[in-house]
């Protein structure tokens, strides 16, 4: 059977409901565009035109001939990342267009807040709620291709993160990321158990050697071997107890979240893999659980580490560093172009830029005018923050060469990226101390595990690179 017939068979398609912005200040222009009922029945229903309040205008047979969603006011969209995802999270089934023109980068960010806005985690409910299939038609000018992988890879970050540590240990991180390199025909090699030792990795084995799940480096390489090199590094905490240290019950409570950097290099990789830059991409994980048990590393101990530094253990809360220490080292070691690492490190962080905005650090003026770029192009907000030359004497304790808990809590984001410093080589490099998850619902921003950076990083590896 041919297309034609199968197009004849099949009933036409109805046509996009249209979407029509109505800003709070031209709302009586707007109603008065509308045809008299019409108008009547947005004024009935008290619609002011709020930023997200959305109203469906019905036809003359009762179907939904348009939306009326408010667009508020400039001031208002600026507090709001995604404000059209409080109409898309929960738009009917349908397909969808913008009724109203939209500049370039508003409506690529418009396009792609419904997207992630549709985004569902399912996986544990019995009887999923069967989501409804709402698109929207890209409007003209939007590289929707572009968007869709960027989209799957927030989602990808999103699954990982929201999979709770009884189904995301270091076997299950270690599937995944074979699963997306088998999907992009990346290669994968894994350093497992005792082996971490042999394979001098003292770092990633200590910190994981008192769980029942070994802990592990994946390592995978894909694209040209002459291509510039960039290596990713995230960290993949699967579950951080505190180690002897232990956390808190409240403290705990999410650390489910802790490989979030992992999560987020794997869905960078996918978009970087997926738009095919030139690079020769390398993603080091190191994958482990901060368990307690009698083979867990101590406080006081002073471990060795591959690059040759000794690292005095003041809290074994601090373990993010201790294993991005190794993987970073072996990062350097091929003395890439770039590396990047990500990683859910400081409670710090948090304290001082919130869930939203990721801090970053850098001591390269260009990647960083290139990420901040990017950041604002891609909805993915970053603030750079300094390598502070002043706190290195911080990290510098009595015994080992390098301290990984500082006392005093000063600069807690800042220590924990002048440590991983020492680890990271000459060459240019960013580290991303990101926070993973969004607290409660925004629009947009599902109430859950965010991808966090990785759209950032994406635009600026375009820049750098070339698409
Ligand atoms: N994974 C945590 C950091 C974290 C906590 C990120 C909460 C996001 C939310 C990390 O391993 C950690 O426990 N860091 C300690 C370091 C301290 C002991 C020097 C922290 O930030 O409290
Ligand atoms: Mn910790
Ligand atoms: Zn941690």
């Amino acid at each position: 059977m041919t297309d034609e017939t199968a197009s004849e068979a099949s009933p036409p398609a109805p046509d996009p409901i249209p979407i029509r912005l109505v800003e709070k200040s031209s709302l009586e222009t707007v109603l008065g565009s509308l045809q008299a009922e019409e108008a009547a029945w947005a004024r009935a229903n008290g619609f002011k035109g709020r930023l997200g309040q959305a109203l469906a205008i019905p036809s003359d047979t009762g179907q939904v001939a348009g939306i009326l969603l408010g667009w508020g006011d400039a001031e208002g969209r600026r507090r709001e990342r995604f404000p059209i995802g409080s109409f898309a999270g929960r738009a009917p089934a349908g397909t969808y267009r913008l009724d109203t023109p939209l500049d370039g980068p508003d409506a690529q960010r418009a396009t792609l807040g419904w997207l992630l806005s549709r985004y569902r985690f399912d996986r544990y409910k019995s009887k999923p709620a069967g989501t409804e299939e709402a698109d929207l038609l890209p409007p003209p000018g939007v590289d929707a291709t572009r968007l869709a992988i960027l989209v799957q890879g927030s989602y990808l970050a999103r699954d990982l993160i929201n999979t709770p540590a009884n189904d995301m240990g270091p076997d299950e991180l270690e599937a995944a990321a074979r699963k997306l390199a088998d999907r992009h025909s990346a290669e994968v090699q894994v350093i497992q158990g005792d082996e971490l030792l042999e394979r001098d990795l003292p770092l990633i084995h200590a910190v994981g050697r008192a769980s029942a799940r070994a802990p592990r480096l994946i390592d995978m390489v894909w694209g040209a071997e002459d291509a510039p090199k960039l290596s990713l590094v995230g960290k993949g905490v699967c579950f951080d107890t505190g180690g002897l240290d232990i956390k808190s019950a409240s403290g705990m409570a999410l650390m489910k979240k802790d490989m979030g950097g992992a999560a987020n290099v794997l869905a960078l990789a996918h978009m970087i893999m997926a738009r095919r830059i030139p690079v020769r991409l390398r993603v080091l994980i190191p994958a482990v659980e901060n368990a307690v048990s009698g083979s867990a590393f101590r406080p006081g101990d002073v471990l060795p580490s591959r690059k040759g530094l000794f690292v005095e253990i003041n809290n074994t809360d601090a373990e993010g560093r201790l294993v991005l220490a190794d993987a970073l080292a072996v990062a350097a070691e091929e003395m890439p172009d770039l590396i990047l690492d990500m990683a859910t490190l400081t409670g710090a962080a948090r304290v001082a830029l919130g869930p939203e905005v990721v801090p970053y650090y850098t001591d390269d003026a260009g990647l960083a005018a290139d990420l901040e770029a990017a950041g604002e192009a891609e909805a993915d907000p970053l603030w750079r923050l300094p390598l502070w030359p002043g706190y290195e004497r911080m990290i510098e304790p009595k015994v080992g060469d390098l301290d990984n808990a500082p006392s005093g809590g000063m600069a807690g984001s800042i220590t924990a990226a002048l440590f991983l410093k020492r680890f990271a080589g000459e060459g240019a490099w960013a580290h991303f101390d990101l926070y993973g998850w969004t607290p409660s619902d925004r629009p947009g921003r599902p109430k859950g595990g965010e991808c966090q950076a990785a759209r950032a990083c994406l635009g600026a590896l375009e820049r750098r690179y070339g698409a």
